[in-house]
């Protein structure tokens, strides 16, 4: 087991190149397996995640090496159709094979996916819109029975503009004979990387990052190509907002503005300071800034909620009160609690949290539960007065890699210890 050691109360100097987008990497390896040929993904990051979701696409019969940072995934031979469950159940873009599988051998056997419990996180749109295609989909036993003898191309109207249910029949659709349109599309940055990588690989994508996608059919994909996914907008925004908290002046390369507008319209609000070039961001931030006031998580380009926890923990230490409203999510406050252990004021009532900034907050010991609470707890240990562990590293490292060796970068005073 390992936890973080955090001295807090250092202000955050430096520069940090970011990550590739996980949720950019991990669709864009499932997409890989529908393309007869070679894609090398360059500039990629071994997040945890990145290594389980390698192991799922081993296990249908792709090659998968590294050359450095490059991924190389050789699908020209893909022999299996199942993905079960003690692979299925580490992570939510599992659920990301069943377009990609379902297109190229016509028939799918995949286990229920995991994922951090931020929720229920049903795959009903994602079966949904397969049906729409003509495909026959049976849910039993905690799998999913898939076969696409009658799929045809079609309309599909998403009740909700779910990211993984539009990259799951966006897949699906490309290689399904006829024309795709999907309406109430999700608009994320990372549908546009996955069609941008299809499109290189002979697919006939239109629309993606607005609501609606349109997608013609192709027979076969068997291009070999090099790719290089986006930076990931949630680190950068994670690096922004421990900014925030800490005070300083940090410049994250690979990171484009665009993709963080809505928070760094807040932050600006807030008195930080910023100077944005093409794909890089620079922000200065001194003293106590003032709170957010209110925030709403919402679907791109929206506050995301991948964001939420981390805004949480900026505004325990911003003048003022906050109301954090997630929209996304049913269950994506565990880190409140953690939170409290550090001296914040914090009132939870269903999907609103309520935050009354404290002149400071003091170190404690914190246990991560999810992904982007533990980023949030780390943000506050560095925040604080004196020093903080944080438990449940694991969850941190799915989506943050060698996290310590980052904030050390930008100044701050973190290590990971064995316990
Ligand atoms: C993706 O999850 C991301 N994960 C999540 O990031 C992110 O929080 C989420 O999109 C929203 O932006 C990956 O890309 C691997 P959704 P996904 O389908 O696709 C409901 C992180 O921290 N819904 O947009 O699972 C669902 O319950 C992770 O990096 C249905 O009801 O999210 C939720 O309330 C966490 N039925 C809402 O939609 C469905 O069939 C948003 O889910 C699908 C989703």
């Amino acid at each position: 087991m390992e936890r973080f050691f955090i001295q807090g109360g250092k202000a955050l100097r430096g520069e940090l190149k970011i990550d590739t987008a996980k949720n950019s990497i991990l669709p864009l390896m499932a997409a890989s397996i529908m393309v007869e040929g070679v894609t090398t993904f360059q500039n990629v990051t071994r997040y945890s995640d990145v290594l389980v979701m390698s192991k799922i696409i081993e296990s249908l019969g792709a090659v998968v090496s590294w050359d450095g940072d490059s991924l190389i995934i050789d699908s020209r031979e893909l022999s299996g159709s199942s993905v079960l469950n003690e692979l299925a159940g580490k992570l939510r873009a599992s659920v990301f094979l069943l377009g990609p599988v379902l297109a190229r051998q016509k028939t799918a056997k995949i286990a229920y996916p995991g994922g951090c419990e931020i929720g229920l996180r049903p795959i009903d749109i994602h079966l949904d819109g397969l049906k729409a295609l003509g495909a026959k989909v049976i849910d039993k036993n905690g799998y999913i029975y898939a076969s696409a003898d009658k799929m045809r191309g079609g309309d599909y109207a998403l009740r909700f503009a779910s990211v993984g249910a539009t990259e799951n029949i966006m897949m699906a659709a490309v290689l399904t004979k006829g024309q795709t349109r999907i309406y109430n599309a999700a608009k994320e940055p990372e549908i546009v990387d996955l069609a941008c990588y299809l499109n290189k690989c002979g697919a006939k994508i239109s629309g993606a990052g607005s609501s609606v996608i349109t997608i013609e059919g192709v027979k076969k994909l068997s291009r070999s190509v090099k790719f290089r996914p986006l930076g990931d907008r949630i680190i950068a925004g994670t690096m922004l907002l421990a900014c925030a908290a800490c005070g300083g002046e940090i410049t994250l390369k690979n990171a484009k503005a665009e993709h963080n507008e809505a928070l760094i319209a807040k932050l600006s609000q807030s008195a930080c300071q910023f100077d944005i070039k093409s794909d890089k961001i620079k922000m200065r931030s001194y003293g106590r800034l003032k709170s957010f006031g209110s925030v709403e998580t919402a679907t791109y380009p929206g506050i995301p909620t991948d964001l939420q926890p981390q805004i949480v923990a900026l505004q325990c230490v911003s003048d003022g009160c906050c109301m954090i409203v997630e929209n996304l999510f049913e269950s994506r406050f565990k880190h409140a609690a953690e939170l409290m252990k550090m001296g914040a004021d914090i009132t939870l009532k269903n999907n609103v949290c309520l935050t009354r900034g404290r002149d400071k907050l003091y170190g404690a010991e914190v246990k991560a539960s999810d992904l982007r609470g533990g980023a949030a707890l780390v943000i506050a240990g560095l925040a604080a007065e004196g020093y903080t562990t944080v438990e449940g590293v694991e969850f941190i490292d799915r989506g943050y890699y060698e996290l310590e060796k980052q904030i050390c970068l930008l100044g701050g005073d973190m290590k990971r210890e064995k316990i």
